[in-house]
């Protein structure tokens, strides 16, 4: 399913643990990337069922229930621009694992060709939208958290560009490394709040603060995107060379830990977030708050 994220073809005559670890790597691969789609996907619809909710019930100032100054009567085009970014963000987490079924790349090219151009559009969208608030307002947490946000926002827009112009020139190689860059950026917002989700509960918020400039804010406004990117080039470089079982066994165990870790999370931000947003939206029972 998904050979994106399997290393080359090995020949055809190997010993057992070559086949058994390669085998192994390949099913904690998909379970891992199920998961994060269906994590990802749980947040995506929170996202447009509780921000989108608030503009079609003309209850804008809801957008402030988790971070204050989203929404200001006077700062339109800081609020609009914000607003294109949540809506981009949403279909991003909602389509971003689809590009990488192999069955659906493979039997269904033209869908993989569609849905890629609306995810790019849409990473780019959330990107220049996210760029567009931080430098007419600035974010909650100040400077560190504008340089870092900001960052984040043109590496994404940089690899949503790589990612379709090496689509259309045919450099099938590098597009998947840029296509892997991205989607490991575009669930970095999702990861921001898995991981601050997890510090909260387990160090009751140490070096959090309410506006964001606390050491753990500053360490966190890179952390949830650059390890991310360092993965996805090993993962990249490894998937190049021939690696002994023993490697992959202990890869393979990594990421059934980063399995556990993300439905764990998960789980939490459903009960108590994600959840009650959407139940609300889709019944059609008032959205209640949602303070952090
Ligand atoms: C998949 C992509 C993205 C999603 C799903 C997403 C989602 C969100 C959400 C939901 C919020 C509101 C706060 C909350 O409810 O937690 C937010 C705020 C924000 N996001 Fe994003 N975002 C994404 C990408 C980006 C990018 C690429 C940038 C970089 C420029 C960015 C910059 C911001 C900024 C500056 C804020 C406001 C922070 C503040 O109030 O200080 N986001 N984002």
């Amino acid at each position: 399913m998904l050979d994106i994220l399997q290393a080359p073809t090995p020949p055809p005559t190997r010993p057992r643990a070559e086949t058994w670890s390669r085998q192994l790597l390949h099913w904690s691969g998909i379970i891992l990337v199920t998961t994060v789609w269906v994590s990802a996907a749980l947040f995506g619809l929170y996202i447009l069922a509780f921000y989108a909710s608030a503009l079609y019930q003309d209850d804008m100032t809801r957008w402030n229930q988790v971070l204050p100054r989203l929404y200001e009567r006077n700062t339109g085009t800081a609020t609009t621009g914000i607003g294109l970014h949540f809506a981009a963000g949403g279909i991003i987490l909602i389509l971003g694992s689809l590009q990488l079924i192999d069955s659906v790349r493979v039997r269904f090219p033209a869908v993989h060709r569609w849905v890629g151009r609306v995810y790019v559009a849409a990473c780019v969208f959330a990107a220049v939208g996210g760029l567009a608030f931080i430098l007419m307002k600035g974010t909650i947490g100040g400077s560190t958290m504008n340089v870092g946000f900001g960052l984040y926002g043109l590496l994404m827009l940089v690899a949503a560009i790589a990612t379709y112009r090496y689509a259309v020139v045919g450099d099938m190689a590098r597009h998947r490394a840029w296509a892997l860059r991205l989607y490991a950026l575009a669930i970095g917002s999702w990861l921001y709040r898995i991981e601050y989700g997890f510090w909260v509960m387990f160090t009751n918020g140490l070096g959090h603060t309410k506006t964001f400039d606390g050491w753990f804010d500053q360490f966190m406004a890179f952390f949830f995107y650059l390890p991310n990117l360092l993965v996805v080039d090993v993962f990249v470089r490894a998937s190049r060379r021939h690696v002994a079982p023993i490697a992959r066994i202990a890869g393979s165990l990594v990421l059934l830990a980063a399995t556990t870790f993300l439905i764990v999370g998960t789980y939490y931000f459903t009960l108590y977030y994600w959840g009650p947003a959407i139940i609300n939206w889709a019944t059609g029972a008032p959205q209640g708050r949602l303070g952090q």
